[in-house]
């Protein structure tokens, strides 16, 4: 990230919301684009009309604005909705441009962009994850110049879940003197680490695109994390006209702050380059202090320290906003996340924003970046998928990846790839060369992580070399061979690097608890700790919990994504896997791994208690706490605790009669925690909760209003499906609304829902005004309920 002199006018400067100071220089480019839907010939011309364009702000996803209809090619893999042409078109002003470079970035656009500038073709990058850049520089003029973008997402299915459509992910502008830190030009390691002293290398990429040669004087400062110089080191060097060098530099830094998942402090590098009297750039990295380790015997090591990877992996989607990111939205999700214990992050299958690392180093994530869901044999269920690009682009993908991404702190696997086929395609024989091509251009970049693949089919893999190719050896799934393969090769390092696969609907309970049930009529799945599908959270969790080699797990998958909509492959538009719904509502599973990864004494009861007079119920308690006791209106039953049982809930039969029932959990004797489900009546009315009532207004802040049906007591009303519409008054809009129903084809955008098991969702962005928001809900027959928001 940089800081520089711009000479742009008529910028809109963006107010990211994110916690990171965002460096002054470069210049978010996302606001006023102009946005047509379809092929049009011409469009990348100057002077092209674009009048009657829509006027819109990036980033922006056309698909999730699409209805959800069998006859679009995505199928329901990718989540129903519509693909094919879109072009981008923004005119900016630029003056001053002598003695000045210009770069335009992407961080993502799905895909196969084509980028013009003032006619000029730059480039075309299938790859619709990567973030790429541009120079702007030799057809830029004074005053009005004219950027294009055909995004072309027309050759469906290409992916085995929602992938978006647009330009859905930040866009920057960067102006630098000729002599600049070229992108991603720093690299900074820690290869000494303790807590009384570190040493920090540093390693910076110059330009030189001036006709001579350049004297330079680099000043590498390290800022802590209270914004305090640390200690400053200054190199010499010199760049011959034309051409780049390489500068390393290492500085000494003593009683570091130490970068950790309880403390995750981060350092700034800032690097300023002279060119001999004059300050020619200024490069902001961020960093952190830690050290990295694994063992054979005992899985992960942080600072020295042995740490479980408490993991989920998740796609890029963020349910109704669709692959438009949003930096609060995406910032929700992990703080979400964090409340039950979660300490990592797998980005599956394929790089993810970058805020989504810069979040993850802020708040403590253990991430797995991860890049291709097929090399050379693509899926069946995408024919369009990367395999169509690999042999071109592999390279330069994977070498991209490590170079955007290698200084963060909370980046500790590379991953090669997911549940490759080459595993065990017939007649595939290139694996182990692929593989070893891969970790090869990785290890070039950087040595300091460790490599990795997600294996499914792990014995095909280890047969052809493929496990051996790789520093940690991910199972997915396959819990029943773990001894096997471990025993087979006890000095390898593992990682379950994708867990579980439970089918879980949010609020619907079948009872048919310990007997894996894949469907049901109703094309929901049971929400108890059994639906079908690879495990159970309690399998998958106790699998790598005995073992203390096994470094830890990513769930799949944290959240439910739009696409992949198993086991109702034909039916449903999303998936049923997420820990939390599309709405990011917990389901129970949230509420087991919050038992098992987190101290504070709580417990959860399900199921909801609306049963029929009489109906035997299994119930559950999931809890942290020794012993649970259950009463039923005030009468006790049966107390029970973990002695009596080897599975990691409590259970009881019930038969049901309307009332509270309520369970005590017990910590050495001591009441430390409660919960109860009541019989709710008659659905009567909406009640509306904000995540946040007080929000900025920069046009991003969201605010996630939850709406539940209840009766009149309060008490939620578990099969409520009302519908509920929605007026927006003051200083937001609604941008999404979901309901966690995978069987819903309600449209994301609009301002209406169906409650599903008594909740439904309505996400508030607020306008660049400040002012009062006011959403108001109506549902037929119940009174109006609204709800006041400060937009600030
Ligand atoms: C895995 C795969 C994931 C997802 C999951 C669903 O095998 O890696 O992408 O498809 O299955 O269970």
């Amino acid at each position: 990230m940089r800081t520089r002199q711009i000479l742009f006018l008529v910028l809109f400067c963006f107010i990211s919301i994110q916690l990171t100071a965002q460096p002054a220089g470069r210049i978010n480019f996302d606001a006023g684009w102009k946005f047509h839907l379809g092929e049009i010939s011409g469009a990348e011309k100057s002077n092209f009309p674009d009048q009657n364009w829509r006027l819109l702000d990036l980033p922006h996803d056309w698909s999730i604005e699409g209805s959800f209809r069998p006859e679009n090619p995505s199928g329901h893999q990718g989540g129903l909705l519509p693909g094919g042409i879109g072009w981008y078109r923004k005119k900016f002003n630029v003056a001053g441009l002598s003695g000045k470079k210009y770069f335009i970035e992407f961080d993502g656009v799905y895909k196969n962009s084509t980028v013009f500038i003032n006619g000029h073709d730059l480039g075309t990058r299938p790859y619709g994850y990567a973030t790429f850049q541009y120079d702007l520089t030799p057809f830029l003029q004074e005053g009005e110049n004219h950027i294009a973008v055909k995004v072309d997402n027309s050759k469906q299915p290409d992916s085995r879940w929602y992938t978006g459509a647009g330009i859905y992910r930040h866009v920057w502008l960067i102006s630098t003197s000729p002599v600049y830190v070229c992108q991603w030009g720093t690299f900074v390691t820690t290869p000494k680490v303790s807590s009384q002293d570190a040493t920090v290398n540093v390693v910076t990429s110059i330009a030189n695109d001036t006709k001579e040669k350049a004297n330079l004087r680099i000043v590498s400062t390290l800022v802590d994390n209270a914004g305090k110089e640390v200690v400053s080191q200054t190199q010499q060097g010199k760049v011959i006209a034309e051409s780049k060098t390489v500068l390393n530099t290492i500085i000494k830094v003593k009683y570091p702050q130490l970068w950790d998942l309880q403390n995750p402090n981060l350092y700034q590098l800032v690097t300023r380059v002279y060119a001999g009297k004059e300050l020619k750039d200024t490069y902001t990295t961020k960093f952190g202090i830690r050290s990295i380790a694994f063992r054979a015997d005992s899985g992960f090591f942080l600072n020295g320290k042995n740490v479980k990877i408490l993991g989920v992996c998740n796609h890029h989607d963020l349910g109704p906003l669709g692959a438009a990111l949003n930096d609060r939205a995406l910032q929700r999700q992990l703080e979400l996340l964090k409340t039950m214990g979660c300490n990592g992050i797998r980005c599956s299958h394929n790089l993810m924003a970058p805020e989504l690392l810069e979040f993850c180093d802020k708040m403590g994530f253990l991430v797995m970046d991860e890049t291709f869901d097929s090399w050379y044999i693509g899926k069946d269920a995408a024919p369009f998928g990367f395999q169509n690009y690999f042999k071109e682009w592999h390279e330069r993908e994977i070498a991209d990846m490590v170079l955007r991404d290698r200084n963060h702190p909370s980046v500790i696997f590379w991953s090669i790839g997911n549940e490759i086929k080459e595993q065990w395609f017939p007649g595939s024989t290139n694996g182990e060369e692929i593989a070893k091509e891969l970790v090869g251009i990785i290890k070039k970049l950087d040595t300091t992580r460790f490599t990795t693949s997600a294996f499914n089919f792990i014995r095909e893999a280890e047969k052809k070399g493929m496990t051996a190719a790789v520093d940690v050896v991910g199972f997915n799934y396959s819990i029943d061979i773990y001894d096997e393969i471990k025993q087979k090769h006890p000095e390898w390092f593992y990682l379950a690097s994708e867990t579980t696969s439970q089918f879980d609907s949010r609020g619907v309970y079948h009872f048919t608890l310990d007997t894996l049930v894949k469907t049901y009529a109703d094309c929901q799945t049971s929400a108890f700790d059994d639906a079908g599908g690879g495990t159970t959270h309690e399998q998958a969790w106790k699998a790598v919990k005995e073992r203390p080699w096994m470094s830890g797990m990513y769930i799949w998958t944290g959240f439910d994504y739009m696409g992949e909509p198993s086991p109702y492959e034909k039916l449903a538009v999303s998936s049923y896997f997420g820990i939390f719904d599309l709405c990011g509502f917990p389901k129970d599973g949230y509420y087991f791994l919050k038992s098992q990864w987190t101290k504070e004494p709580m417990v959860h009861l399900l199921p909801h208690w609306n049963w029929k007079a009489g109906q035997m119920v299994d119930v559950v308690a999931y809890t942290n706490c020794d012993e649970v006791k259950l009463s039923l209106n005030g009468q006790p039953l049966e107390t029970k605790n973990f002695k009596s049982t080897n599975k990691m809930s409590l259970r009881w039969k019930v038969p049901f009669t309307a009332g509270v029932l309520k369970a005590e959990g017990y910590l050495n004797g001591k009441l430390v925690a409660t919960d109860r489900v009541q019989t709710a009546g008659d659905a009567s009315k909406i009640e509306l909760t904000a995540d946040r009532n007080k929000l900025e207004a920069s046009g991003r802040d969201l605010s996630y209003i939850t709406v539940r049906i209840t009766d009149e007591n309060g008490v939620i009303v578990p099969d409520a499906d009302n519908l509920v519409h929605f007026d927006l008054e003051g200083e937001g809009s609604i941008v999404g609304v979901a309901n966690g129903n995978a069987m819903s084809l309600e449209p994301a955008k609009g301002s209406e829902r169906r409650a599903f098991s008594g909740m439904c969702l309505v996400v508030i962005q607020t306008t660049g005004k400040k002012g009062n928001i006011i959403l108001k809900a109506r549902s037929l027959g119940f009174p109006e309920e609204k709800i006041n928001l400060e937009s600030n």
